[in-house]
């Protein structure tokens, strides 16, 4: 039995009043069983680097996009006349409501900051296979959920920003063939953006995709624990199980991996605060500056560009350029990047590798995830500037090698040359 579980033993052979009231709890509510399951019995590989404490950091932002969300809505007002009006008050009156609105709108590019990067080193260590396909399933409808959410908060400000940007996107659905125009109409609920299509973005950021985005982390927690997780040598630690029947490389979640979030928790939260305090509008990237000019059907900003985290996404929209089977390039456009944000989905069945983790696979690998990043960021840059010929076939490359990652995977995964994985995890303590 290791030295914490021992004492967390010792601990509850005690008489005293807090044993006792535990132990009453325990008899209607299955408390300590629950606490033990998912914390100080849940054996978490002893080898979690830096890029483990992205799940916990995306946990903590949500929980406070939540909590300072409840705070706007107390004084938001949604209606085409009130909104913009509402926002200004808030961030001039309201005690404290720029406090609480920088905190929500910098809090949004750091979901997304915290959750590439949660993303990323599923790609790194290849967390995304068997056993954990589902467990990456839920995340992708988690990411999908994410950039709903993310998509109808920006129009509520009701800038001249968040209207264009909505109605860019809205028209999308309108190059569907045939339903494409009247599914438009359905969607904003009316002919052209308007307070109705406000007050059902309201309704869904506020309440419908919060309530889906908590149900999900908490499928993806269950699924976690049920499989346990992967670590930066992608060694099944489950494989090698003391006589007691713990993992011999596992060590009890709490306390180690609290006190490890806890420290990460500190650190994110002096970054954030830099932002918060000094940064807010993060160089017109978290905020952008046509967003401080009411919404104006007749003004159309001279570029409209949307926020950062969807710019690669946005940036492969427009790279289609040209009509295909009759159907023309929005239509396209629309279909690529519906594509990018989903193909990550079937990875588990693309790698091929004898291994899991990019420390043991072959060059190819390590290439071909470097040029994705590399491709990742570029298309995201691109995405924040107006369209050029250069750029759009800038973009059109990029588009191409963004899906090659992919596309390719069954085959370099299969032929290149891989290290022999470890048969334990490789750790040295610190
Ligand atoms: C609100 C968003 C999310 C939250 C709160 C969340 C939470 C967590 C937590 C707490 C963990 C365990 C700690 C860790 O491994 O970092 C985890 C693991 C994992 N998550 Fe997420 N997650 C989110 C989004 C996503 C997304 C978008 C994906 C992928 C599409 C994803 C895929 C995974 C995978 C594969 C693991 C297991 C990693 C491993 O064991 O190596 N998650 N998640």
């Amino acid at each position: 039995m290791s030295a914490p579980d021992q004492q967390q033993d010792d601990f509850f052979k005690q008489d005293n009043w807090f044993t006792k009231s535990v132990a009453w709890v325990d008899a209607r509510f299955p408390a300590t069983e629950t606490f033990e399951y998912h914390m100080s019995r849940y054996y978490a590989p002893k080898n979690f680097n830096f890029f483990y404490v992205f799940g916990w950091l995306a946990t903590f932002v949500l929980v406070l996009q939540i909590v300072t969300g409840i705070w706007l809505t107390m004084n938001y007002v949604p209606s085409g006349a009130g909104a913009f009006a509402s926002v200004e008050y808030i961030m001039r009156d309201v005690e404290y409501g720029w406090l609480m609105r920088y905190l929500h709108s910098t809090g949004a590019s750091f979901f997304f900051i915290v959750v590439y990067l949660h993303m990323f080193r599923a790609l790194l260590y290849g967390s995304y296979r068997g056993p954990r396909e589902l467990l990456w399933m839920i995340g992708m409808a988690i990411f999908l959920a994410l950039m709903a959410e993310g998509f109808f908060g920006y129009l509520l400000p009701w800038g001249n920003m968040s209207y264009w940007g909505a109605q860019v996107i809205v028209s999308l659905v309108g190059a569907i063939p045939y339903i494409g125009p009247d599914l438009m109409d359905w969607v904003r609920g009316d002919f052209l953006m308007s307070e109705a299509t406000l007050n059902r973005f309201f309704a869904l950021h506020v309440i419908a995709l919060p309530l889906v985005l908590v149900m999900l982390v908490f499928v993806h927690f269950v699924a976690l624990h049920h499989v346990g997780s992967n670590n930066p040598d992608g060694v099944e630690i489950k494989k090698n199980k003391g006589p007691d029947g713990v993992p011999l490389d596992g060590i009890p979640f709490h306390p180690y991996y609290t006190v490890h979030d806890i420290h990460a928790t500190v650190v994110f939260l002096f970054i954030f605060s830099v932002f918060v305090f000094f940064q807010p509008e993060g160089w017109g990237y978290f905020l952008e500056k046509p967003n401080f000019q009411e919404a104006d059907s007749l003004k159309t900003p001279e570029l409209i560009a949307p926020v950062w985290y969807y710019t690669p996404f946005y940036s492969m929209l427009r790279a289609v350029t040209f009509p295909m089977f009759g159907l023309d390039a929005k239509f396209w456009g629309f279909v690529v990047m519906v594509a990018a944000i989903i193909i990550p989905a079937v990875l588990p069945w693309l790698d091929r590798s004898p291994v899991k983790s990019m420390r043991y696979k072959g060059k190819w690998s390590k290439f071909m995830l470097a040029q994705f990043v590399v491709s990742f960021f570029i298309l995201g840059w691109l995405g924040t500037l107006a369209a050029t010929d250069g750029r759009t076939a800038a973009a059109q490359f990029f588009t191409i090698t963004y899906f090659l990652y992919f596309m390719l995977m069954p085959w370099y995964t299969r032929i290149e040359k891989c290290k022999p994985e470890p048969e334990r995890v490789t750790f040295s303590g610190h």
